[in-house]
């Protein structure tokens, strides 16, 4: 039941579960849910402050968050045009994250919610679902079916996703997300953090040949994956090489990154359009930090083109950690009546069937 139809609904979210702090704020003309505008989408990085240390450390983190949210709010409001008590509802990502992270903007969302004169719905949302559904927030016909590969820093699943929370895991990583993987070769190769980014970098020119990875679980029946053996073979592979003090000569650099990248693109691949075939699908949509990467979405461009189905992926600003993502899926909740109450907690490790997941 949508209990906003007919009704123009704002909402206000808030995502911090890692080291982005972000604010959105989204409006539904007719409450339907289904053609959603972006007010505002604001991040407020700190990579920056984690890169000395390799990785994201929890306690700057949270200390972060809390100094940057609320002058971030302030900005959100300011650029969409909105005052707070236009705001219909207020949303933060719950889980899965940093317990200390996600307690600044989920407290923060539920001050808002209690604040604002008359008290607004408050909504604790799952940050994997949020990309789950990113591949939707610009376009106009809400949730369509679709096979999902959701590839970010944490998790690296393919889900049947039959409609708003309607969604079921098919197939997960066993060991490493591809997102791990491509941060854990990075620290191997000695390249900053975080690595995707800069494994594409230096995979450009890269002979995706060079080196014979491992594609494993390619030939299992199952939808599930490991990445592990691939970060271990490419730790053997550079004890081979003539390194300087462990890091690989610029010579050799484009050809591993090429050759790690492929192979995690190949096993990628061929599971998720197995899926899609197997299940009959017509869609198939990429989320996550992952999906940022530009060869990833050329072999899902092509292999979609070739199998007759349309390839959903959103702009790389939507891939990665974002407030919108957070908003888009608290709007669907608040316009069917789904709210959190104020007493709930956040949960690090926020299982699938708080996405009313099965497998
Ligand atoms: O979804 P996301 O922003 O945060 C999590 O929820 O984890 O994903 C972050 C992950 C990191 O592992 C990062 O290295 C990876 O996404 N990533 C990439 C690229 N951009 C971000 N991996 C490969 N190629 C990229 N261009
Ligand atoms: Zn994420």
């Amino acid at each position: 039941m949508k209990e906003h139809n007919g009704k123009m609904v704002t909402i206000l979210a808030i995502e911090s579960s890692c080291d982005e702090t972000a604010v959105a704020i989204l409006r539904d003309p007719v409450g339907d849910g289904e053609r959603v505008e972006v007010l505002c989408s604001e991040i407020s990085s700190q990579i920056e402050i984690h890169r000395e240390y390799g990785g994201v450390v929890p306690e700057l983190a949270s200390r972060n968050h809390s100094l940057a949210l609320l002058p971030l709010v302030k900005t959100a409001l300011g650029n969409a045009g909105v005052s707070i008590s236009d705001v219909d509802g207020f949303c933060a990502t719950g889980g899965p994250g940093l317990a200390s992270s996600l307690l600044v903007g989920h407290t923060a969302a539920k001050g808002m919610a209690v604040a604002v004169s008359g008290g607004r719905p408050f909504i604790s949302v799952n940050h994997m679902e949020g990309h789950l559904l990113s591949p939707f927030i610009m376009r106009e016909n809400g949730v369509e079916p679709n096979i999902a590969l959701v590839v970010s820093g944490g998790h690296t699943m393919i889900i049947e996703n039959r409609g708003f929370g309607e969604y079921e895991l098919i197939g997960k990583t066993l060991d490493d997300a591809a997102g791990e993987a491509f941060d854990k070769v990075a620290k191997m190769l000695q390249l900053p953090y975080p690595g995707g980014p800069e494994i594409e970098k230096c995979a450009e020119g890269g002979d995706v040949k060079a080196y014979k990875f491992p594609r494993s679980m390619l030939k299992k029946p199952h939808f599930d994956f490991s990445f592990s053996g691939l970060k271990t073979a490419v730790l053997y592979t550079l004890s081979e090489l003539d390194t300087v003090e462990g890091k690989p000569r610029e010579r050799d650099l484009p050809d591993l990154c090429a050759s790690f990248q492929k192979a995690v693109i190949d096993v990628l691949v061929a599971k998720t359009m197995r899926a899609v075939r197997e299940r009959g699908l017509s869609k198939l949509s990429l989320s996550g930090g992952v999906s940022c990467n530009k060869a990833l979405r050329a072999a899902f461009g092509e292999a979609c083109e070739r199998a007759g189905v349309e390839l959903l992926i959103c702009s790389p600003h939507l891939s990665t950690d974002n407030a919108a993502m957070i908003g888009y899926v608290g709007l669907q909740k608040l316009i069917r009546g789904e709210f959190s109450d104020l007493s709930c907690d956040v949960n690090p490790n926020m299982p699938l069937n708080a996405m009313k997941m099965r497998k």
